[in-house]
């Protein structure tokens, strides 16, 4: 059972998985998440004001030291909002907006992100999501669905995710055939 991660600040992983469970194809490429053609009409799209605003109002984004270095050579998207990336490695820094850490998460989520932002994404990859999981650091989880099969890949949660019950939120899906499923940690016991 997770409640949370019970510093005030709350903690959201976001990813973007394929039907089949993978986010990110065998030879790490991503290029699948900018799928067009399939149109859902009953699905809403999303203004550009409004996905600005809603962009604007993340603190912090938190990332593996391998998704970040996927994101330089993808192109940064996550702007001049400050970002930290989790490694073990010296890694030179390469935006004001980026500092590095390295250490237990607990501590990093503590003492370093939770009195300095309230709305912190964690976004991947599946490594440090799975140990934010584990620790239970985390308070919802937004998964998009990409309307795709990949077959084979980089899995959503491996294999290391213990049993765990969460609650459905919210169910959005969009035009381009995505569809966002929102869950939040569950504070009620799993029931078989
Ligand atoms: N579809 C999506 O939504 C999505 C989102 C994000 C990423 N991705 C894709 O996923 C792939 C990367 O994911 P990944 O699972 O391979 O790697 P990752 O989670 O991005 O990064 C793993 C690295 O993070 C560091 N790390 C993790 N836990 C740590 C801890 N407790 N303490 C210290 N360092 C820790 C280690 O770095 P060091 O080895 O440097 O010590 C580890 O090798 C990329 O292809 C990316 O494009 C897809």
């Amino acid at each position: 059972m997770s409640e949370g991660n019970a510093t005030g600040a709350r903690v959201t992983l976001h990813l973007v998985s394929s039907l089949d469970g993978f986010i990110a194809r065998k030879d790490n490429s991503v290029s699948w998440l900018d799928l067009t053609g399939s149109v859902y009409e009953a699905g809403v799209s999303v203004s550009e004001e409004e996905a600005a605003a809603f962009i604007k109002a993340i603190d912090c984004y938190v990332l593996g030291s391998r998704t970040y270095e996927h994101a330089l050579e993808l192109g940064w998207p996550y702007g001049e909002t400050p970002t930290v990336v989790v490694t073990g490695r010296k890694l030179s820094s390469t935006r004001n907006s980026v500092e590095f850490y390295s250490g237990d998460l607990r501590t990093l989520l503590k003492e370093k992100l939770a009195p300095r932002y309230r709305n912190i994404w964690l976004v991947g990859g599946a490594i440090l999501s799975q140990r934010f999981l584990e620790l239970g650091l985390v308070d919802e989880i937004r998964l998009t669905i990409a309307p795709i099969l990949l077959g084979d890949g980089l899995r959503l949660f491996g294999g290391s995710v213990t049993e765990e019950r969460w609650d459905l939120k919210n169910v959005v899906a969009y035009k381009n055939g995505f569809v966002e499923l929102l869950y939040s940690a569950s504070s009620r016991p799993l029931q078989n």
